[in-house]
């Protein structure tokens, strides 16, 4: 399988693909309510800081193990160290668990854009449409089948020829719309106060859980501790440096989620005349509070063909990574063909997705923890399974093989400047900090804590 493992052609390729899997509906959503609930201006500066530390440090571990193994997650912890392949186990599991739930949230966003493209903006602002639509059974199902459907067809194209290819014309597209929406948002009259609300940091609102719902939303947001960045890394050449291409990855990552807010913030403001509460709608800010700031836009069923054709993509290069992953997982583990894999992952996310799909309507009855089944898939991967797997992977990269391994990866053709605050964040400052996430989230979920 090693042998003629396929790969990106070149950096471009690989940073766009990775970037395509780090700007998802976390970025357009989720950054900016949390932006706005965290004081704005504080939170972003926290979250710059950790981006740049943190985060860097686990993403440059992630592709280097990739990229040394030439494999997916299982294999690539084996191949370091027999008795820690358990770590790549773990992580598996989570991208698998993702994937269906993540593409039903698409399917949601694909029956958007089909509805601004028809005109009926004003019926997609009504407060009951989007309770009813998710409560259905045959339409979500539909719209579900399409988005995991045509993420199934990129991945089944292979690396070079699906995942790189959308990966080019997507994220550019995805650039230019993210300008153009926030620039339109924040030249409305009256969207200046909201400007300043995110911008301006509110010290009075900075405490510990702002840190911690910021490296939350890192993590989630960069895509890691879940194998995706090991089985982009394992299709990365040699030559190409990962010091500079984990650089362009952040910047993309946290510039389109600095946009997103730019385009969200200001616009909600001028609806709400001028009070920020609407944006702590949490989930239903994206399907119920921005249809209705659509309508009352000049232009709004175009911008809000816009914005959804833009979160679209967003989300469908998230997908292919997730799918891309656990494919990739499967051939490596049970040499399966390509072919083969995809469709067994299909035919599992079908599946295991439409559980999710239809905890909102016929069996909304059935609770996991006192959760409907999406947002127990949701808890277990991103509060649980997430942070186990970055402190394992950290105390791995810290303590077993050496930071100097990831070094050396990185230095085969190029310099790696930072090495040492690589080390230092690796070695101690992520263990620590992952272990307070994983408290945390744990006991908010249970209600012991508010994040
Ligand atoms: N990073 C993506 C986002 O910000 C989410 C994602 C999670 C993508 C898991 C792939 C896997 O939305």
């Amino acid at each position: 399988m090693t042998e003629n493992r396929s790969s990106f052609t070149g950096k471009l390729g690989f940073v766009l693909a990775a970037a395509g899997s780090a700007v998802g509906l976390g970025n357009i959503w989720r950054f900016p309510y949390l932006a706005a609930k965290y004081g704005g201006g504080i939170f972003l500066l926290v979250y710059i800081i950790l981006t740049v530390t943190f985060g860097f440090a686990l993403m440059m571990a992630e592709i280097a193990i990739g990229r040394k193994t030439g494999l997916s997650a299982i294999g690539a912890f084996q191949k370091l160290n027999k008795k820690y392949s358990f770590i790549g186990y773990l992580a598996a599991i989570v991208p698998a668990i993702i994937l269906p739930y993540y593409s039903v949230i698409g399917g949601w966003v694909v029956k958007y854009l089909y509805t601004f493209l028809i005109g009926q903006t004003s019926m997609a602002a009504q407060d009951a449409f989007f309770g009813s639509f998710i409560s259905q059974t045959a339409e979500p199902i539909v719209w579900f089948m399409i988005f995991i459907g045509a993420t199934a067809l990129i991945v089944l194209c292979g690396v070079e020829k699906g995942v790189e290819k959308v990966s080019k014309i997507m994220m550019p597209v995805l650039v230019v719309l993210s300008l153009f929406i926030a620039i339109y948002s924040v030249c409305m009259p009256g969207a200046m106060a909201g400007v300043k609300y995110y911008f301006l940091p509110d010290f009075s609102k900075f405490s510990v859980t702002t840190v911690l719902a910021a490296m939350g939303q890192l993590f989630y947001s960069m895509s890691l501790a879940m194998g995706i960045m090991i089985t982009y890394g394992s299709y990365m050449k040699k030559e190409v440096s990962l010091e500079s291409s984990v650089t362009q990855i952040e910047l993309f990552d946290t510039g389109i989620a600095i946009c997103a807010g730019l385009m969200i913030i200001p616009a909600v403001f001028v609806f709400s005349g001028g009070t920020p509460e609407a944006l702590g709608a949490g989930p239903s800010l994206m399907f119920v509070t921005l249809p209705k700031v659509f309508e009352t836009m000049v232009g709004g069923t175009f911008i809000g063909v816009m914005f959804f054709l833009l979160v679209l993509f967003a989300a469908l290069t998230s997908s292919i990574s997730l799918m891309e992953t656990v494919v990739s997982i499967v051939c490596d583990k049970f040499k399966l063909s390509r072919k083969l894999s995809c469709l067994v992952v299909f035919v599992f996310s079908v599946a295991v997705g439409l559980l999710s799909l239809l905890g909102y309507g016929i069996w909304d009855h059935i609770k996991i923890l006192g959760m409907q089944f999406l947002d127990f898939f949701d808890f277990i991967s991103n509060s649980v399974l997430m942070p186990i797997v970055a402190f394992l992977t950290s105390i791995f990269v810290g303590y077993v093989i050496k930071p100097q391994t990831i070094i050396e990866e990185a230095e085969l053709y190029n310099k790696f400047r930072r090495k040492h605050l690589f080390s230092f964040v690796i070695k101690y400052l992520a263990p620590i900090c992952i272990v307070l996430i994983l408290v945390s989230s744990v006991l908010s979920a249970f209600g012991l804590l508010t994040i």
